[in-house]
């Protein structure tokens, strides 16, 4: 099966820790013992701070998305070190460059890609582009909520959804760099057009995602159509 695992930033650590990286590697080597996998790291609190200083400084939205790729790509460097020898020595810097890194046979760790997005949006196009099984999204939240729960105390968590519904839900989402939400709007759409079965658990503990690609037990928010393209 070929995985994509998008790894918020927020589960990281607000705090570059290696311990923290060093955890999330052991999880990923034991689902790349039985799968193709793919990991995009978000950039969490450290790109906020980087995004919000450049803004004060008068950069546009569009040099904060860079600057926020830059994080990325840094947290992904780190779990590369932390994969040592079994992941792919550099961050694929696009969809095509990261096809061809997983044919070495090593796992695929990278950042964000363009401005305009965030890094789910990023594994959502690379599920696509590599014809992905599954597609991960690990964030800090337990799953997909009617409306945001960090504001909102009469929130419902939603177990199994459709993209439609999925779509429905993030619409609301301001669009500015750094902007924080359960999954991006553009990487909704990318899901409902692919229809690439997707699931958003809490990732705030690796042996979560562990759980849900070995053994199919979770207690996020499974995205399935009722019927496949
Ligand atoms: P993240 O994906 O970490 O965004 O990328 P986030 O909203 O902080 O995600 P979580 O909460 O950790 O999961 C950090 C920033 O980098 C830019 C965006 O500004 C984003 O908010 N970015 C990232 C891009 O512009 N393009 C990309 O492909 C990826």
């Amino acid at each position: 099966m070929i995985v994509v695992i998008s790894i918020g930033g927020s589960v990281l650590g607000d705090k570059p820790d290696s311990e923290r990286f060093r955890e999330y590697a052991g999880a990923i080597k034991e689902i790349a013992a039985q799968h193709t996998v793919f990991i995009v790291t978000g950039g969490g609190a450290i790109a906020r701070e980087y995004i919000q200083i450049a803004r004060e400084l008068g950069e546009n939205e569009a040099v904060c998305d860079l600057i926020g790729i830059d994080l990325t790509r840094l947290n992904a460097r780190l779990l590369i070190s932390a994969l040592s020898g079994d992941a792919n020595p550099t961050p694929p810097l696009d969809y095509k460059e990261a096809e061809s890194a997983v044919s070495s046979g090593k796992i695929v760790v990278m950042g964000g890609v363009i401005p305009g997005q965030t890094t789910d949006a990023t594994a959502a196009v690379l599920a696509e582009f590599v014809r992905a099984d599954l597609l991960l999204n690990a964030t800090s939240v337990d799953g997909v909520y009617t409306t945001d729960p960090r504001s909102d105390p009469s929130a419902k968590k939603l177990n199994k959804i459709t993209p439609e519904q999925l779509v429905e839900i993030v619409m609301k989402t301001e669009m500015r760099a750094g902007a924080e939400s359960v999954l991006d709007p553009l990487a909704a759409k990318i899901i409902e057009r692919s229809k690439i079965p997707t699931i958003v658990l809490n990732g705030s503990n690796p042996k979560n995602i562990v759980d849900v690609v070995l053994r199919n037990k979770h207690v996020g928010t499974e995205i399935r159509s009722s019927c496949k393209k």
